[in-house]
């Protein structure tokens, strides 16, 4: 076999360029490059001819290549993708092709997201640094809270992204709704790097704060609630495709979406936001505010997900199913209301867990009405009216001026 090094050997009989007179010296050079040249064809022309063991083996292979399975593949899917065809879950038509489109709104989701990019280096932590760092800037109870959310965010993100890509993108049969989890995947992976940023600015200790979904009860029984949800769908041999499997399918999307995305992050985000509305660990309740943004579009999305699922498949939405997601919610209510009280033992930040409840049973009644289910605690106000405002982030005027460093475009690139 050739090599490439054997391109630079001399051809035989030439040496290689030996001391000679200035005049010689051009001529004797030339004379050998074309010797080289000649000696490049001849080689090339081998390899063109080359019929090696190896090649033959190749060849045989591809011959023998049984590639009907794929063409056959094909040819279930070779009909132009008509709109009727595509279904949320168990679709025939080819997943490969993302027009024409069922589901806009997935799409505008996807550009949505798109427009809204950020990324964890672009806030200014300085101010955060210099208080977390000094003696009597946080109260006890105010280093708990951020904290314990750091600790239950920075695992929870995890957690949500590997559902996504691990169960949720295989089993979800539109290419349009694909393409935004791929968009959702990677603004997890940028919340868990957000989480870390703010981990690492602060100087916290890293193995208690990203091991608080096994230590600490609030967090840990938050993250086993999630998991159990995740376990059987993550199988590979999992497929939807029959009335239990669709079912079990429906309660992952419940869980993660409505409960998880939809619940579990509310407590964690408003103890956040309310310490920056008063001037404290700005640069983190920055962090957060971007994430909070991200999130209510990846609930928005859930939600239509579930919604159509239920719109294709009315049978699977029957009173059992009803009920189970009914009792799944107000589980993860109770579980967000345990983590308010471990997060809050006494009143800070002008709340206390008891508004916290509340808040958190007017949360539940918007995420059962969501996907058309009554609510369970009817009368129950939002004690944190600013929150619904700082999730339009539009209505922040100054917003994007405290970014502190440039996206790196195209033109940076060296390719040297
Ligand atoms: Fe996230
Ligand atoms: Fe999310």
């Amino acid at each position: 076999m050739l090599s490439w090094d054997e391109f630079d050997k001399p051809e035989e009989g030439q040496t290689t360029a030996q001391p000679a007179s200035a005049p010689n010296a051009a001529a004797q050079g030339l004379e050998h490059l074309d010797g080289q040249a000649a000696g490049i064809v001849q080689q090339a022309r081998a390899v063109a001819a080359d019929d090696s063991a190896a090649v033959a083996r190749a060849k045989a292979a591809l011959n023998a290549l049984d590639i009907q399975e794929g063409l056959d593949e094909l040819e279930g899917s070779s009909a132009r993708v008509q709109v009727g065809d595509k279904q949320m879950i168990n679709a025939r038509a080819d997943l490969n092709q993302l027009v024409p489109f069922k589901y806009d709104w997935a799409w505008q989701k996807y550009l949505d997201g798109c427009a809204n990019h950020w990324m964890p280096q672009e806030v200014n932590m300085t101010a955060d640094i210099a208080l977390w760092k000094s003696q009597d800037g946080l109260s006890e109870d105010e280093r708990r809270i951020v904290k314990r959310n750091l600790g239950f965010f920075s695992t929870a993100d995890s957690l949500v992204a590997n559902n996504l890509v691990l169960a949720v993108y295989r089993l979800i049969t539109n290419p349009e709704c694909r393409q935004y989890i791929l968009r959702q995947a990677f603004e997890e992976a940028i919340h868990t790097h957000a989480y870390q940023y703010c981990i690492e600015s602060l100087g916290m200790d890293e193995g208690e704060i990203f091991n608080m979904y096994h230590e600490i009860p609030s967090v840990a029984k938050k993250a086993s609630w999630g998991l159990k949800y995740t376990r059987s769908i993550s199988d590979p041999m999992f497929n939807t495709g029959t009335v239990e499997t669709d079912k079990e399918f429906l309660r992952n999307l419940i869980a993660y979406y409505c409960v998880l995305e939809g619940i579990f992050f509310y407590c964690g985000f408003t103890q956040i936001l309310s310490m920056g509305r008063r001037n404290k660990m700005t640069g983190t309740a920055e962090q957060f505010q971007y994430i909070l943004r991200d999130e209510s579009m990846h609930l928005n999305f859930g939600i239509d997900v579930i919604n159509q699922i239920k719109i294709e498949n009315p049978h699977l939405w029957d009173d059992a199913m009803k009920d189970e997601a009914t009792q799944m919610i107000l589980q993860g209510t109770q579980l967000e209301i345990e983590y308010a009280r471990d997060t809050m033992p006494r009143g800070v930040l002008g709340m206390n867990a008891a508004m916290m409840e509340d808040y958190l049973k007017f949360i539940a009644n918007r995420r059962l009405t969501q996907i058309g289910l009554k609510e369970e605690y009817p009368g129950t106000t939002n004690p944190f009216p600013w929150m619904s405002e700082i999730m339009d982030l539009k209505k922040e005027k100054n917003f994007f001026e405290t970014r502190v460093i440039e996206y790196q475009t195209g033109g940076a690139l060296s390719w040297d």
